[in-house]
């Protein structure tokens, strides 16, 4: 497989060690610094662009390889309210898109228990209210992280009296949807708790707590690798093909 590396940042540099293991080549590397250099000069040839940037650049970097014919995977969050413009744009075009909140196996199997879970308490009932906490190293730019967005969505399609969720962020000034204090969470909202502390790769917890106990679904990132592992074994699973995927379709 020949790849681009677009972002060269913590997953760029850790993308680019996997790829060499898995006996892949990666044949462009696109940054800030040479930003220009993401068009169909540079592109051809690529087999897939694995894209990791920022919530301000992932948009228009995906937009430019799929216009370009390059199938890609991205892995970046904090932008997906535009998302589905770019899976039109892909279906349209035939070109190929992949886009995973996380690239982590561990974390994909805890989006199914969550959904599973958010459906049980559905049915037994239990007094039970639910919220997420998320815990991620200090230069992270985005909150809530997409992950915990992914966990709420799968908590309301599946738990009535859900209908959406804020993002309770102290100290941290971009977050989205955000409350000023837990207090101000409406109850049909799920409260997302964003905690940014030291090099955390990443906790994410969903806990259930009624009057009489606590149930509690906890994942907890060692390192980055494994998501780096994820973003490549995506890349192999998309190249030759056409259409819009994601972590369920791996899995599967
Ligand atoms: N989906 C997942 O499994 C997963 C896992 C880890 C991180 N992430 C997300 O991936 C993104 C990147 O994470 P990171 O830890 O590597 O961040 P990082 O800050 O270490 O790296 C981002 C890199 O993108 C570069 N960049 C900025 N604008 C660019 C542009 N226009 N073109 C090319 N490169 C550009 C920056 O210079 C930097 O090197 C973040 O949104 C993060 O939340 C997702």
């Amino acid at each position: 497989m020949k790849a681009a590396i677009i972002g060269y940042g913590k997953m760029g540099r850790e993308i680019e060690r996997i790829l060499a293991e898995r006996g892949h080549q990666t044949a462009l590397i696109i940054d800030l610094d040479n930003a220009h250099e993401l068009d169909a000069e540079h592109l051809k040839g690529i087999d897939v662009a694995i894209e990791f940037t920022t919530p301000a650049t992932a948009y228009a970097n995906i937009r430019t390889c799929l216009e370009c014919g390059v199938a890609v995977v991205s892995g970046t969050t904090g932008w997906t309210e535009r998302l589905a413009e770019l899976q039109e744009l892909c279906r349209e075009r035939g070109g190929a898109l992949f886009y995973a909140s996380n690239y982590c196996l561990g974390v994909n199997l805890l989006f199914r228990l969550n959904r599973q879970l958010a459906a049980l308490v559905a049915r037994v009932g239990g007094g039970y209210d639910v919220r997420i906490e998320e815990v991620h190293h200090t230069q992270k730019k985005d909150a809530p992280s997409g992950t915990a967005i992914t966990l709420a969505e799968g908590i309301i399609e599946n738990l009535p009296g859900k209908t959406g969720w804020v993002n309770f962020a102290p100290g941290i000034e971009h977050a989205t949807n955000r409350v000023e204090r837990s207090e101000e969470t409406p109850a049909d909202r799920i409260e997302i708790r964003s905690v940014r502390e030291g090099m955390v790769p990443g906790i994410h917890t969903v806990t259930y707590e009624s009057e009489d106990d606590t149930l509690e679904l906890r994942h907890t990132i060692k390192n980055r690798r494994t998501l780096a592992q994820g973003a490549v074994v995506a890349a192999e699973f998309l190249c030759g093909k056409q259409g819009v995927y994601g972590m369920d379709d791996l899995l599967k």
